[in-house]
C-alpha cells in the first residue's frame, strides 16, 4: 500500500479495530511505499520501501509463494505495478460515495487492449464489485 492509505489506517485505528477486531488487521507481511520515515505498528510485519516496484514485487513473490499478492492502493501505486506488467487483475468496489466526487481511481489510459470485465457482484446493499482481467502485454500510459 501507499503511504496515504497506511496513514489513513493509523489515523482511523479505532474504526478499523471496531470493524475487523484489530487496529492492524493483517497477519501477512505488508510493504508500505513512502519516501518518508513513518511510524510503525507494534507487532505488525510492515516493511517500508520506495522507488521501483519491480524489486519489491520480487520480495512479495518470494514471501507469497503461490498465493495472491494484493496491491491495496492507491490507484497510482497499483498503476506503477501495471506499468511494469505486474498486475493480472483489478477489483473495484463502487459505493455511493464514489458517484459524487473524486480523482481518477486508476490513473492510466486503459484502451488498447481494454480491460476484460469478468464478473459483477453485489456486496451487501452498499457496493457493486467489478472484477477485471488485465490482458497480458497491456501497458498503458499514465493520464
Ligand atoms: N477504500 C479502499 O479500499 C481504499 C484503498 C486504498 C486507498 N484508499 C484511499 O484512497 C486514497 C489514496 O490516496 P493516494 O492516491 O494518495 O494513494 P497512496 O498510494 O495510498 O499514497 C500515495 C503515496 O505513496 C507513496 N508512494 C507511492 N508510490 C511510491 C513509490 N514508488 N516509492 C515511494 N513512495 C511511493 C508517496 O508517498 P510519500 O509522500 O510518503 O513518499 C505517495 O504520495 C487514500 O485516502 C486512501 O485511504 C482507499
Amino acid at each position: 500500500m501507499g503511504s496515504s492509505t497506511y496513514e489513513w489506517m493509523l489515523r482511523h485505528a479505532d474504526t478499523v479495530a471496531a470493524e475487523t477486531g484489530a487496529a492492524w488487521p493483517y497477519s501477512q507481511p505488508t510493504w508500505v511505499f513512502s519516501k518518508r520515515t513513518l511510524p510503525t505498528v507494534p507487532g505488525a510485519d510492515i516493511r517500508f520501501v520506495r522507488g521501483d516496484v519491480r524489486p519489491v514485487h520480487g520480495a512479495m513473490r518470494a514471501a507469497a509463494g503461490d498465493r495472491n499478492i494484493w496491491i491495496v492502493g492507491g490507484g497510482d501505486l497499483a498503476g506503477q505495478f501495471h506499468d511494469a506488467g505486474l498486475l493480472d487483475e483489478i477489483i473495484v468496489q463502487v459505493g455511493s460515495v464514489t458517484l459524487g466526487r473524486g480523482k481518477p481511481l486508476f490513473p492510466r489510459q486503459l484502451t488498447s487492449p481494454p480491460l476484460v470485465l469478468v464478473s459483477v457482484r453485489q456486496v451487501g446493499t452498499g457496493f457493486a464489485e467489478l472484477r477485471y482481467q488485465v490482458p497480458s502485454g497491456a501497458i498503458a500510459p499514465a493520464v
